[in-house]
């Protein structure tokens, strides 16, 4: 794996923190505390080209290696989780898979409009009844002539009541995974319900919504993938959807450290600057050795991904180590920080609100943590 950056990486993470420290930084205690971004950066991030990373120009996109898209995810989660999620779902999770397993059709539909920002979407794989167990999902779609529609229930679904398209994963045959296919639902569509869920702990700034589909009809054409493959796509979505969070969270670890430094060299106690104590420097550098090695678990997964081998456990490994560091070092940032790190006035206590639900979000760490087992010893802990 080649650690040195090529002028395009170098370029785009100057962009990316230059329009991030200018467009969002400045406001993202504002949006948090308001429970919602202006929705006007949307446009503007798709401008700067975070929602074409990895999508072919000719879909739109800026194109682009998967080094360069965990840069952007870095900066993201460096700037502000919530909007990294906007980005991260709507691209990552779902823009993705439409490339990898849609039809022509389907990539001339939605990429573009995914890719420029114009058009978001949401991922509707999580139901109140199933979270870690997908594969056993309820929400159910039934066939009418050429139509499919569907009726169930889904929660905690990001960019929710904002996204104009909706992934969703329903069952379509028998029990297990191998009954669940996937469609891909305009969310103008009658009977297609979403409630936003307020007063969550953070990522307030994202729209976070229960969805309900109560007759929701869709045309054949909305089936993603073949019949029965819905648990497979939802599967190979989340595994990049991994490396994606792990990437965030290596943002959080890195603005941790950076806030840390910024305030130890500067604020002074017992007529030194708090940088000058051994216990902070303790902290400091557990932080800085967990964000180099959260960094390069998550490369190392994105570099396989880019030499077309698997990655699915390296992704696992990743997003367990960096979602749990990120819990680290927002707590350790706020220790440091003592109380000035308990208010907005400081992005420390957001850092560690928002990193909170990275251990829990796209498979949990201990979800991840079965599938690392199941890889290392070929024996499978799920039920
Ligand atoms: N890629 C492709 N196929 C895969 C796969 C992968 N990564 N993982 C499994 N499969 C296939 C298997 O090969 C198997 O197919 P065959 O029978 O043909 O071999 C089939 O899928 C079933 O696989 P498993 O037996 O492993 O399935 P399981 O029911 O035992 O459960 C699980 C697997 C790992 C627990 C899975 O359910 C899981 O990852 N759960 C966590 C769910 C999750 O991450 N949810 C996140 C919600 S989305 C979100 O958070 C988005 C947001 O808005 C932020």
């Amino acid at each position: 794996m080649d650690l040195s950056f090529n002028e395009e990486q170098v370029g785009f993470k100057k962009l990316a923190r230059d329009f991030l420290d200018k467009e969002v930084v400045p406001f993202r205690a504002a949006w948090d505390r308001a429970e919602s971004v202006d929705t006007a950066i949307i446009p503007k991030l798709g401008q700067i080209g975070f929602f074409g990373l990895t999508i072919p120009e000719e879909y739109g996109g800026l194109g682009g290696d998967y080094i360069t898209y965990c840069i952007g995810m870095e900066e993201l989660g460096r700037a502000d989780s919530a909007v990294r999620g906007i980005v991260s779902v709507s691209m990552g999770l779902v823009g993705k898979v439409i490339l990898s397993h849609g039809t022509e059709e389907q990539k001339q539909q939605w990429l573009p409009g995914i890719a420029d920002g114009t058009t978001l979407a949401c991922f509707g794989l999580t139901e109140p009844d199933t979270g870690s167990d997908a594969g056993n999902l309820k929400t159910r779609a039934t066939r009418d002539g050429d139509d499919w529609i569907l009726n169930g229930n889904k929660i905690f679904i990001t960019n929710g009541t904002w996204a104009d398209v909706c992934l969703v994963f329903a069952r379509t045959g028998g029990p297990g995974p191998k009954g669940v296919s996937a469609f891909l639902v305009p969310t103008d569509t009658p009977g297609f319900g979403r409630t936003e869920i307020h007063g969550k702990l953070g990522l307030r700034g994202q729209a976070t919504a229960e969805l309900s589909f109560d007759g929701v009809t869709v045309p054949a054409s909305a089936l993603l993938g073949a019949e029965g493959e819905g648990f497979k796509i939802a599967m190979h979505s989340l595994d990049k959807g991994r490396v994606s969070v792990a990437a965030g969270c290596v943002g959080i670890i890195q603005g941790c450290l950076e806030a840390v430094v910024d305030y130890s060299t500067q604020r002074r106690q017992f007529g030194r600057p708090l940088a000058s104590f051994q216990m902070i420097q303790d902290m400091i550098a557990d932080i800085s050795v967990d964000a180099d090695a959260a960094r390069l678990l998550t490369w190392r997964a994105a570099d396989l991904i880019e030499r077309g081998e698997p990655f699915g456990t390296e992704a696992s490994k990743a997003k367990y180590f960096a979602s749990e560091a990120a819990v680290r070092a927002a707590n350790l940032a706020i220790q440091a920080f003592g109380g000035y790190g308990y208010v907005d006035e400081y992005p420390v206590q957001k850092y560690m609100r928002d990193a909170r639900v990275m251990t829990l979000y796209e498979g949990t760490s201990q979800i991840q943590k079965l599938l690392i087992g199941r890889a290392e010893t070929g024996v499978s802990a799920f039920l």
